[in-house]
C-alpha cells in the first residue's frame, strides 16, 4: 500500500469515527463557518486555560475531507498555546491531511483551520 492510500484510509477512518466530535458546554470561545460552495459547516468549541487549549470539540456536517480535517486538527491542537496556533498555516493543515488536495477541494480541507483561527482571534466569546 502506498503512502497516499494509507493517508486516504486514515482520513476515511476519521470521517467514519471523528475524534472530538460533539459540543462542549464549558467552552471559552467558539466559532462556526459554512463552506459557501456546498453549504457544509463546522462549529468549534474551545476551552482555554489561560492561553492553552485544554479541551476542544467540533460539530458539523460535510464531506470526508472537511470532517476528517476537523477531527485530525482538533486532536493536533489539544494542549497547544494560542501563539502556536496562530502560526499554524494552511500548508501545515494540508500536510496534516497528507493527501493531494485539488484546488476545488481546498475549501473543504481548510474549513476547520479557518474556524479554529476564528476561535483563536476571538470572533465570539462565551459571555
Ligand atoms: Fe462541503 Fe467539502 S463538499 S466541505
Amino acid at each position: 500500500m502506498d503512502r497516499q492510500t494509507l493517508y486516504r484510509e486514515e482520513l476515511l477512518e476519521h470521517y467514519r469515527n471523528p475524534l472530538n466530535f460533539g459540543e462542549l458546554s464549558d467552552y471559552t470561545v467558539s466559532a462556526k463557518q459554512t463552506n459557501p460552495f456546498c453549504g457544509d459547516d463546522v462549529e468549534m468549541f474551545i476551552k482555554l486555560n489561560e492561553d492553552k487549549v485544554e479541551d476542544i470539540r467540533f460539530t458539523g456536517q460535510g464531506c470526508a475531507i472537511s470532517m476528517a480535517g476537523a477531527s485530525i486538527l482538533t486532536e493536533r491542537v489539544k494542549g497547544k498555546v494560542k501563539s502556536q496556533l496562530t502560526k499554524f498555516s494552511e500548508n501545515d493543515m494540508l500536510n496534516l491531511l497528507g493527501i493531494e488536495v485539488s484546488e476545488t477541494r481546498k475549501k473543504c480541507a481548510l474549513l476547520a483551520l479557518s474556524v479554529l483561527k476564528d476561535c483563536i482571534y476571538g470572533v465570539k466569546s462565551k459571555s
